[in-house]
């Protein structure tokens, strides 16, 4: 049974591919989660490289103790209870050939400082993908065209509780957090489209429904019954083919200069 629903290997096997992984090469995924990328990152270094995943919240790495134990056994997956907030990392500089930062920069206070990070514990030439979900480009047919928006702009102007800040909108920004580290220039920019026409749990949009609505009942400025409303109509339109769900995943990839002085 595959522990992570499709759209999520999808992508994540889309991020992996930019990263360009060799074997043999130390990578770091930061801001791990439940461990949704490290099937792909393993396999990209083989069992001659080595991937370290990082998060604090500690259920997520218990989550990969559980599904990982034999990769962890060999040493190829190592992982680490870590704060981002708390500078420096605890690796030493010019440490890790690639990093993967997916979802995370959105809930970092300080991004400047994250990113001066990331240039440190990179190797010379090596690489950093920060990719992020555009919360604010996510798109669904509905019917109730004003609660829709509304309900959207609720989740992206929310911060959650294991956030200590948010930016629906964050995606469209990560060229610009870029350029303004010491990365400098972008080597590569691209945003992943993600479209949808069924309405089902090894979906997105069917998770994305769910966070939005759970996220809503905290808000007074919608009603259960609007709510439950909005959902119904996305299942009813997923059933005479009308069921239509789209969002942004922008990706800009980084590189430390082969040559630093
Ligand atoms: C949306 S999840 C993304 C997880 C994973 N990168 C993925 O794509 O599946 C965001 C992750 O960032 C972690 N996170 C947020 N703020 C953090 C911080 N200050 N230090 C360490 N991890 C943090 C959360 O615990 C969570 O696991």
């Amino acid at each position: 049974m595959d522990i992570f629903p499709q759209h999520d290997r999808r992508l994540k096997a889309q991020l992996v591919q930019q990263l360009d992984i060799k074997p043999q090469m130390h990578v770091l995924d930061l801001g791990c989660g439940r461990g949704a990328a490290l099937f792909q990152l393993i396999d990209a270094v083989t069992d001659k490289g080595s991937v370290t995943a990082i998060d604090r919240d500690q259920d997520s790495l218990n989550f990969i103790q559980a599904h990982f134990s034999e990769h962890l056994e060999t040493k190829t997956l190592q992982t680490a209870q870590v704060d981002l907030g708390n500078i420096p990392l605890p690796f030493s500089t010019d440490h890790f050939d690639r990093i993967l930062c997916h979802n995370v920069i959105e809930s970092i206070i300080d991004k400047p400082a994250l990113l001066l990070e990331c240039y440190r514990i990179l190797k010379p030439g090596g690489k950093l993908l920060l990719s992020h979900h555009d919360f604010d480009t996510a798109t669904f047919n509905s019917k109730f065209k004003s609660l829709n928006r509304n309900l959207i702009h609720i989740f992206c102007d929310s911060t959650k509780s294991w956030q200590d800040t948010s930016d629906g909108q964050i995606g469209r920004k990560l060229a610009q957090v870029i350029r303004t580290s010491q990365f400098k220039t972008p080597l590569h920019q691209e945003t992943i489209l993600i479209q949808e026409n069924s309405f089902d749990p090894d979906g997105y949009g069917y998770l994305f429904c769910s966070w939005v609505s759970d996220n809503a009942q905290n808000s007074s400025d919608v009603s259960s019954t609007a709510l439950d409303a909005w959902s119904i109509d996305l299942a009813e339109k997923a059933s005479n083919g009308e069921y239509y769900f789209s969002i942004s995943v922008m990706c800009v990839l980084a590189q430390k200069p082969v040559h630093t002085n």
